[in-house]
């Protein structure tokens, strides 16, 4: 069975999706199995792997992570690289915290979709949007593990993970999903120069010991350059910083796993 696990902060723009993307691609890379899932409306995964949409007469025709929430749809599944698929998402995804509101099932569509899947894998990777709403608590639902990017340099970094975790012990935890755990806070767009930073690094080392991975995702423009392209960043710059600093981060997250057995 795959760990599967769930990327996730309130916060916007702190690197989850791009963590998504690139410490997935990392892991396969190392011979892992992975599937990311873009479970966003955003879609901003699905767009930085360019994988096409497809519509005709203005209707989609390309199954998305939409159509397994309203329809309870398999896993639409999408081999982007050996080793390596993905979920895409469509920005319809929007409306469905309304069009499910009553479905006595609204936070296990992802969970059932996953269960026939979840042996093909070893990770599974849930990009969240930038809320704790009905496509979080869906991730957290299916999850055994999650990872919380935080950016260094903002004073809201530890507002951010407070939130999130508040929400897995006193609700999901409880309630939902018991056996979630914490994997790791993973400090993005570090710059060590700032004061800031290090700041905010020595405080969240402080409140959560052990949590915080040793590896730092520095402030690089590969990354937004990678983006811009459509390709990961191991595609785009694979000798680069950057690069270093997911492979760093896939080994880390390997041997914590290991490590929980
Ligand atoms: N380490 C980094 N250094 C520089 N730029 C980065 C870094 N990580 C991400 N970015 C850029 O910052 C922007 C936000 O990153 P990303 O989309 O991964 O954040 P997010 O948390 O998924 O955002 P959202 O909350 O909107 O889903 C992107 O343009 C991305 O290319
Ligand atoms: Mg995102």
């Amino acid at each position: 069975m795959a760990e599967i696990i769930s990327i996730l902060n309130r916060k916007g723009g702190v690197g989850k999706t791009t963590t998504s993307i690139n410490l997935g691609k990392a892991l396969s890379l190392d011979g892992y199995k992975v599937l990311v899932i873009d479970n966003d409306p955003q879609a901003n995964l699905t767009e930085g792997l360019d994988i096409e949409i497809e519509y005709e007469d203005g209707k989609r025709i390309t199954p998305t992570i939409y159509d397994v929430y309203k329809s309870g749809l398999s896993m639409p599944i999408v081999e982007v690289d050996e080793n390596f698929h993905a979920v895409p998402s469509s920005s319809d995804l929007d409306a469905i915290e309304l069009e499910i509101n009553t479905d006595f099932n609204r936070n296990f569509k992802i969970a059932e979709a996953l269960n026939p899947v979840s042996p093909l894998y070893d990770y599974i990777f849930i990009d969240c949007p930038p809320s704790l709403g009905v496509y979080t608590q869906n991730a957290l639902t299916a999850s055994t593990k999650y990872i919380i990017p935080t950016k260094c340099s903002s004073k809201f970094a530890h507002s951010g993970i407070t939130e999130a975790k508040a929400l897995i012990d006193n609700e999901v935890k409880r309630i939902i999903n018991p056996r979630i755990e914490p994997l790791g806070i993973v400090l993005t767009f570090y710059d060590k120069r700032t004061r800031v930073d290090r700041a905010v690094e020595a405080d969240l080392i402080e409140s959560y010991a052990g949590e915080v991975f040793d590896t730092r995702i520095k402030q690089l423009t590969k990354i937004p350059e990678a983006e811009y392209v459509s390709l990961d960043i191991f595609e785009h710059a694979s000798t680069s910083e950057a690069a270093e600093d997911y492979r760093s981060l896939a080994r880390e997250v390997a041997q914590r796993i290991e490590q929980n057995g």
